[in-house]
């Protein structure tokens, strides 16, 4: 197995339905925070790791993602003639010509883990990255998965991203269980997926960003359709980890959850104010909205 992480996934097929009506003919992951899509973040998030081969497992109404990152000819020839070069430029750099992107779908949403499945053929016998395009993670540096593949290329182990979150909150996420110590990558004893607080057996929650060894495949097929008609991922980890190491890794950086309204205000409020064109403005604007 090379142990170079070159290709990552992107599960966007999901309804987004904690977004209707908005989500309902367009996809969530091309909601703008700011001035770009939540799903550009995850894709230059995922060049600046080093990958050269962005897997979109996409469904119904996410044809907005092609077109998002394919070339858009007339677009950029009315730019031109425009004298609009540095518009033209920002189009063009979307994603340069060592990257290739491969659209896979699936027909029904079945679950992230069946997202991930279907990106079998496509990742072949490589270790991966997963990226959920809803967690937008900023580090001010090069980003979460540039610090997981560094981690990655120096011990070649899954990685799962985790992150303390309230007691109160853990049926939210995949919980995880850890070997003791403090490093930033923890060998993983167990993970739970959504605990009730009672049982959860820590507070450490699994955030979307991973790097899976191949072997994952073969656990997901073993998984089997779960609660709901899905298959979890969550599932077929805890059954990997039974069989290799797989470690819990605490990133750097601020994660903002543009899955829910509330997160993602955060995000555009955020990143709003780090702008470099509008931020000071926004800042000033904002404090108009005190109480
Ligand atoms: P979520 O659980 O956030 O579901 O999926 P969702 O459909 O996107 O949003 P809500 O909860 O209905 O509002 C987590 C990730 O897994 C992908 C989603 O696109 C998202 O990136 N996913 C989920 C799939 O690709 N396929 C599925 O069948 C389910």
């Amino acid at each position: 197995m090379s142990q170079r992480v070159r290709k990552a996934v992107f599960p966007v097929a999901g309804l987004g339905t904690r977004f209707l009506p908005a989500t309902k003919a367009s996809p969530k992951e091309m909601l703008p925070v700011v001035d770009k899509p939540i799903i550009q973040y995850a894709v230059e998030e995922a060049m600046a790791a080093g990958m050269t081969e962005l897997i979109f497992i996409t469904g119904r109404t996410k044809r907005a993602i092609e077109d998002h990152f394919d070339r858009a000819v007339e677009l950029e020839t009315t730019l031109e003639a425009r004298g609009k070069n540095e518009e033209l430029e920002e189009l063009k750099a979307l994603i340069p010509d060592e990257v290739s992107c491969v659209y896979i779908r699936q027909a029904e949403p079945r679950g992230l883990g069946h997202a991930v499945l279907c990106a079998k053929a496509a990742v072949g016998d490589e270790p991966f990255a997963v990226l959920l395009p809803d967690d937008l993670i900023d580090d001010g540096n090069r980003g979460c998965l540039a610090q997981m593949t560094a981690t990655f290329e120096a011990d070649p182990a899954s990685l799962v991203a985790v992150e303390t979150v309230p007691k109160e909150d853990t049926d939210k996420y995949g919980i995880v269980s850890t070997r003791n110590g403090d490093g930033r990558a923890v060998a993983m004893t167990g993970i739970l997926e959504k605990p009730a607080p009672a049982k959860a057996p820590s507070t450490l929650a699994v955030v979307g960003r991973y790097i899976l060894t191949p072997g994952i495949f073969a656990e997901l097929e073993a998984t089997g359709l779960g609660a709901g008609g899905e298959i979890q991922l969550t599932d077929a980890i805890a059954r990997l980890l039974e069989k290799e190491t797989v470690k819990a890794f605490r990133f750097e950086g601020r994660r903002y959850d543009c899955g829910n309204k509330l997160g993602f205000l955060e995000a555009t409020v955020a990143l709003g104010l780090k702008h470099p064109e509008i931020g000071d403005e926004f800042r000033a604007l904002l404090a108009t909205f005190r109480d």
